[in-house]
């Protein structure tokens, strides 16, 4: 016999399962970003990581919230027996699923979709404490950067350091990140700045992809700074993101996306454009850094050629949203790096206003962005961008699902989508979450429906 053993998790006791969106939803844009659809009082079911059913306790069965032994058998029960016949009778599962069931109680607290980081650089070597002090005297972003520190510090530290190392004080991080709730993340290359170096990091992440439960993304991002090697001869860098290493990242299938950092000091548009081109001709979509220091051109030219969000965007005028209306880019803000550089915050409410869509993330990085706590990401778009909590948790789930390539298997509680999901205590509301942003809500984090 060649019985197939699936694993099915029912999750009870939901006070309010949160995030709830009709299949086919990929971005919310405009005023569709005001509301957060729930069901109180609910339930929902897992089958091999994916989520097959939910609803309202009362369609189970009377006394399934506060007793589920009375409903569907608590704990191990045998199959069929009792309130379980009543629940499968609800859920439309085969009888041969029912034998292997976890049950999760949510003690009445929120159940909702994981959250999606879309811009992280989490593999890097070491830290940048010694630039904190730095900061703290008053100098800049770029003039850490100018005096040989930022990102060629980091790119110092990583070429001494070996693939083996990098996985490890990454896998910190992403450990770190998940148990914050954080179920999709996308991680940039970027401290290499050589062939070598970038193709080590870009194995790093790959490896992270195959062993780590949260979902992961790579992005090739060698335009970052210009290598120490090329100083002074920055289109000769360029030459050697075009030619050397984007051929080389294809070859061997490492990037899901490409990505420049398009800003006063770092690349061009037009240098820009040519490292966009050439990835067209390897089918890599991109994802730009733009306006972070300057208004940079970075978003026309990251939606001329289709990418899939463009972020940072601390500086923008009109020109941006006009760029951005009717194109397939999602505009990301990184409300943690506007807190670490004391630089503005976006301008999230005047897009949304304007009927665009927005995403949060939480660009997760030793210079400017030393946390990867999306629930403080959420926090800040509320408290220091004005977002209300329905547009600031749209932002950090089915938005910047959409701005990673996921949001068809994740971002929302929809049939079909992975179960990466937030079990917290209980709370009075959604806004709690943001609102009391220290406090310790999460109660438990699911990947692909297992407990971490
Ligand atoms: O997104 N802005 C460019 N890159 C990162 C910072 C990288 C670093 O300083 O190490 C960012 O903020
Ligand atoms: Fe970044």
């Amino acid at each position: 016999m060649n019985y197939h053993h699936s694993m099915k998790t029912i999750i009870y006791n939901i006070g309010t399962l949160a995030g709830i969106l009709p299949e086919g939803v990929r971005k919310l844009e405009g005023a569709q970003m005001n509301g957060v659809e729930c069901i109180e009082d609910a339930y929902l079911v897992i089958e091999d990581g994916v989520i097959v059913d939910f609803g309202a306790a009362s369609d189970v069965g009377s006394g399934f919230k506060n007793n589920p032994s009375h409903a569907i058998g608590a704990g191990p029960s045998p199959c069929g027996q009792g309130g379980s016949t009543v629940f499968k009778a609800a859920t439309h599962t085969s009888d041969d699923a029912a034998c292997n069931i976890q049950y999760i109680d949510a003690k009445g607290g929120f159940v909702m979709p994981a959250f999606c980081d879309s811009h992280t650089h989490i593999v890097y070597a070491g830290c940048r404490d010694g630039e904190f002090r730095d900061k703290i005297a008053g100098l800049s972003y770029e003039e850490i950067a100018a005096r040989g520190g930022g990102i060629l510090n980091s790119a110092d530290l990583l070429h001494e350091t070996s693939e083996d190392e990098l996985y490890r004080q990454a896998m910190e991080r992403v450990h770190e990140i998940m148990s914050m709730g954080t179920g999709a993340v996308e991680i940039k290359s970027g401290y290499g700045l050589t062939v070598e170096d970038e193709l080590k990091m870009l194995r790093v992440i790959r490896r992270i992809k195959e062993t780590a439960p949260v979902t992961v993304r790579a992005n090739f991002l060698g335009a970052h700074a210009v290598g120490r090697a090329y100083r002074g001869r920055q289109s000769e860098y360029v030459d050697l993101v075009c030619n050397e290493m984007l051929p080389a990242v294809a070859a061997e299938g490492l990037a899901d996306f490409v990505d420049v950092f398009c800003d006063e000091g770092f690349f061009t548009v037009e240098e820009t454009d040519r490292i966009l081109a050439k990835a067209a001709e390897y089918g890599i979509t991109p994802k730009i850094h733009a306006n972070e220091l300057e208004v940079s051109g970075g978003v026309q030219v990251g939606v001329k050629h289709g990418a899939l969000s463009v972020d940072h965007l601390e500086k923008t005028t009109d020109a941006e949203i006009e760029a951005l209306r009717g194109s397939v880019t999602m505009p990301t803000m990184l409300p943690g790096c506007s807190f670490f550089l004391g630089i503005p915050f976006g301008n999230a409410k005047g897009y949304i206003e304007a009927g665009l869509p927005v995403a949060l993330a939480s660009d997760y990085n030793p210079g400017s962005s030393p946390s990867g706590n999306m629930r403080f990401v959420m926090a800040l778009g509320c408290i220091r961008m004005r977002l209300t909590p329905e547009q600031s948790f749209n932002a950090c789930t089915i938005n910047s699902a959409y701005a990673m390539g996921v949001s068809d298997i994740l971002g929302s509680i929809t049939v079909g989508k992975k179960a990466n999901l937030i079990i917290t205590k209980p709370v009075p509301s959604l806004a709690f979450i943001p609102y009391s942003h220290q406090t310790p809500v999460i109660e438990k984090v699911l990947l692909g429906g297992q407990v971490l």
